[in-house]
C-alpha cells in the first residue's frame, strides 16, 4: 500500500478556516492567510499515524460520541439513511452535529470533523424541510438553472441544520428502469445528466475564475456544502437493472455512457467522488485501482475526496466481509481516501494500521541485514539472484518458520517455533511472491547430498540458525549453528551456488564453513516480516547494512570487542558489503 494520501486535509482546512480555536500558540495549520499548501504540508508534519488513518474514516452518528472523536481522531460522520436524532428538527440537528464536533476539536490538533449526509432532494432527513422532485423528475425539465438553484437552496437549508457535505447530486445514467434506484438518475441519456451537473455550483457555490481544474472548490462562509458526484462509475448500467450487480460495457462504452457527467462534474469542481458498489466486467469498483486512481485521479485529474460508499469495503468479497483485511488492502489500494465504514471503526482502524505498520517492519527487515560475503570476489557478486529461474532450493529449518524469524519474547517469553504464533511471511513466503511466477520453488527443509545433486537447481537459499530463546535459556557456551543446520548447509553448498542467511541472535561460529558458501547474510531475528529478505536477496533495495557487533571466529577468542588487543575478527564490528538494486526485477 503506499501513502496514505490526505487531500481530506486541505478541504477541511478551507472549510473550516474559522472554526480551529487555539489561539494561545501561533500553529500555521490554523491559520488562514496561509496558502492552503503550506498549511496542509504544516499540518501533516505533525500528524501521527493513528490520526492520518482517523481522518480516513467515516462512522455513523450513532456510534459517535465525542469520545470516540477523540479517542480515534475520526475525521467524519454520516447520518445514514433515516438515521436522525430524535424529532429531527433543524435545532436538535445542529446540536447533534455540535456536540460531536466538540469532540473532534477537542483532540492534540483540533481538526474538525466533516458531517456529510444524504440531501438527495432537497433536506430529506430534516423535519418541515423543503423536499424537491427526484431526479427522475429534475431530467424532465432539462433546465441546469432550475436545477442550480435548487441547489443553492438544498445548502442552505443543509448550512442551516449545522451540515457541510451532502451525498449529492448522484449522476448516474440509468440504462434499465427494473433498477429500483432509476428515480434518482436524471436521465437515460448522458447528456442530459451531463447539463445538470450544473447543481453542484449551486451546492458548493460558482468556481473563481483563476480555478485549477479538479481542485475541489467550497464557497467560503455559511450558505454551501460540499458536494458528492456518485456513484462511479457504471451504477446505472448493471445486469437487468439488479442493484449493486455488474455493468457489462466495453470500455467505450462505459466512457460514453456513465463517464462523461464525471468530467463536468470534475470541471465544476465537485469535492467528492462516491464509488460504486457495482461492478464492472466482474471486478468491484471498489477495488478498482485503474478506474479510481488511474482515471479518476491521474487522467481527469480528480484532486477531491474519494469516499467508499457505505460498507463499501465489506463488500469488495463475496459474501461480504468474508475477508476484511484483504478488503481493507483493496480499497485503500485502488485509491479510496476516505471509508464509510460506518459502524465497527476499531476493526477498520486496527486492520490499516497493521498493514501500514507491517511495510514499517518490512522496510526495516530490509536494512537491518548484514551482506558478509558475495561470491569469491567483487567481480563475481552471486547477489541478488535473479528472479527468473528454470528451479530453485529453498532449505534450512529457518526458511519456513515464523517463530524461530520472531525469537524470544514473542507471544511467549521463550518465544515458540512453529507458524501458527501469529500471523506474518516467513522467508520461504517472501522468496515465493518475489521471483517470477515462471521459477520452480523446491522447498526442503534438510535435504541430503544426493538429493542436492541430482536435482539441477539454478542456485539455493540456506536459511538456518538459532532456536528461540529469553534470559537463561539463551546462555551458550558453544555458539554452534544447532542441527540440521550445520548438515544443510554442507549438503547444499558446495553442490550449488548457495546463499546462507543466518538468523541469530547473535554471530555464531560459520568461519570453517564460509569457503563452501557463496553469499553469506545476518538476518538477526528479523520478526513477522520475511518478505524484507526477499526484497534485498532479489535486489529491489540494495543491502546497506553494517554489522552492530564484531563476528568471531571461535569462541574462544571471547569475549572479544573492538578495540581489544586481540581483535582478530572474522568479519569487525561495522563491516557489511552492499549492493546496488537491480536495474529490472
Ligand atoms: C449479480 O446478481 C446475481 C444474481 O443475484 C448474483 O449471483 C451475482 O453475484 C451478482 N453479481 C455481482 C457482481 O454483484
Ligand atoms: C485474506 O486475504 C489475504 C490477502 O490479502 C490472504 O493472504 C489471506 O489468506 C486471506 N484470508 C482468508 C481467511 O482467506
Ligand atoms: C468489530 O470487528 C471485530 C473484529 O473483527 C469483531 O470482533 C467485533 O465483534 C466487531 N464488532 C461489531 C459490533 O460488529
Ligand atoms: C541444468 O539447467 C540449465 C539451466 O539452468 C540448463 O542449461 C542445463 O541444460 C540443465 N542441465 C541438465 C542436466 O538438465
Ligand atoms: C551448545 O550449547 C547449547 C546450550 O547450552 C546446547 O544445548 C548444545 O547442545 C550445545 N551444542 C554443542 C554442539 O555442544
Amino acid at each position: 500500500m503506499g501513502k496514505l494520501s490526505i487531500p481530506i486535509l486541505g478541504f477541511l482546512l478551507l472549510f473550516f478556516a474559522a472554526a480551529a480555536g487555539d489561539t494561545k500558540k501561533y500553529l500555521k495549520y490554523k491559520d488562514p492567510k496561509q496558502p492552503l499548501g503550506v498549511r496542509i504540508k504544516d499540518l501533516m508534519s505533525r500528524m501521527t499515524l493513528q490520526e492520518k488513518i482517523g481522518q480516513m474514516v467515516q462512522v455513523e452518528r450513532s456510534v459517535a460520541t465525542p469520545d470516540v472523536m477523540k479517542k480515534y481522531f475520526i475525521g467524519s460522520v454520516l447520518s445514514g439513511g433515516g438515521s436522525v436524532p430524535p424529532k429531527a428538527s433543524a435545532e436538535t440537528w445542529v446540536k447533534t452535529v455540535n456536540d460531536i464536533q466538540k469532540g473532534a476539536l477537542s483532540t492534540r490538533l483540533g481538526i474538525p470533523m466533516i458531517y456529510g449526509i444524504d440531501a438527495v432532494h432537497g433536506h430529506n432527513n430534516v423535519y418541515k424541510a423543503t423536499i424537491f422532485p427526484h431526479n427522475v423528475g429534475l431530467g424532465v425539465t432539462r433546465d441546469p438553472q432550475l436545477i442550480k438553484r435548487i441547489g443553492e437552496a438544498t445548502a442552505l437549508e443543509v448550512r442551516a441544520t449545522g451540515i457541510p457535505y451532502v451525498f449529492a447530486p448522484c449522476i448516474a445514467v440509468c440504462v434499465d428502469p427494473r433498477w429500483g434506484r432509476c428515480y434518482e438518475s436524471y436521465s437515460e441519456d448522458s447528456r442530459i445528466v451531463q447539463a445538470l451537473t450544473e447543481i453542484i455550483p449551486g451546492l458548493q457555490g460558482d468556481l473563481p475564475a483563476n480555478s485549477k481544474k479538479g481542485v475541489p472548490f467550497v464557497a467560503p462562509g455559511k450558505t454551501k456544502v460540499a458536494a458528492c458526484a456518485k456513484h462511479y462509475v457504471g451504477d446505472g448500467g448493471t445486469t437487468r437493472g439488479i442493484n449493486e450487480n455488474n455493468t457489462v460495457i466495453s470500455l467505450n462504452g462505459l466512457l460514453n455512457i456513465h463517464m462523461p457527467a464525471y468530467f463536468n462534474a470534475i470541471t465544476k469542481g465537485v469535492a467528492t467522488v462516491m464509488v460504486s458498489y457495482s461492478s464492472w466486467n466482474g471486478k468491484k469498483m471498489h477495488a478498482n485501482r485503474d478506474l479510481v486512481t488511474g482515471f479518476l485521479k491521474n487522467k481527469m485529474k480528480f484532486r477531491g475526496i474519494v469516499i467508499s460508499d457505505w460498507q463499501g469495503i465489506d463488500r469488495i468479497t463475496s459474501p461480504p466481509h468474508a475477508n476484511y483485511s484483504y478488503s481493507v488492502e483493496a480499497g485503500v489500494s485502488a485509491g479510496i481516501d476516505m471509508v464509510m465504514v460506518p459502524y465497527n471503526f476499531t476493526e477498520f482502524i486496527d486492520d490499516l494500521t497493521y498493514q501500514e505498520h507491517r511495510e514499517l517492519a518490512r522496510e526495516a527487515v530490509r536494512k537491518s541485514l548484514v551482506l558478509l560475503k558475495n561470491g569469491e570476489s567483487a567481480d563475481e557478486p552471486l547477489l541478488p539472484l535473479p528472479k527468473k529461474a528454470p528451479k530453485i532450493l529453498v532449505a534450512g529449518s529457518h526458511a519456513d518458520n515464523l517463530g524461530y524469524q520472531c525469537g524470544g519474547w514473542t507471544i511467549t517469553w521463550q518465544g515458540l517455533g512453529g507458524n501458527d504464533l501469529t500471523s506474518g511471511t516467513t522467508i520461504l513466503s517472501g522468496i515465493s511472491t518475489a521471483v517470477d511466477p515462471s521459477t520452480e520453488i523446491i522447498y526442503s527443509e534438510s535435504p541430503n547430498a544426493d538429493f542436492v545433486k541430482a536435482n539441477n537447481f539454478s542456485y539455493a537459499i540456506v536459511v538456518v540458525g538459532e532456536p528461540p530463546y529469553a534470559e537463561m535459556a539463551g546462555d551458550n557456551l558453544n555458539l554452534t549453528i544447532p542441527e540440521p543446520g550445520l548438515s544443510t548447509i554442507t549438503n547444499v553448498c558446495g553442490s550449488v551456488k548457495c546463499v546462507v542467511v543466518i538468523v541469530s541472535g547473535r554471530p555464531l561460529v560459520i568461519e570453517p564453513y564460509l569457503s563452501r558458501i557463496d553469499a553469506l547474510v545476518a538476518a538477526w531475528l528479523p520478526g513477522t516480516e520475511g518478505q524484507g529478505v526477499a526484497d534485498v536477496i532479489f535486489g529491489d533495495y540494495g543491502f546497506t547494512g553494517k554489522l552492530p557487533r564484531t563476528w568471531f571466529k571461535t569462541v574462544d577468542q571471547l569475549p572479544m570487542n573492538v578495540g581489544d588487543d586481540h581483535y582478530d575478527p572474522l568479519f569487525p564490528f561495522g563491516f557489511g558489503l552492499t549492493t546496488e538494486p537491480a536495474k529490472s526485477s
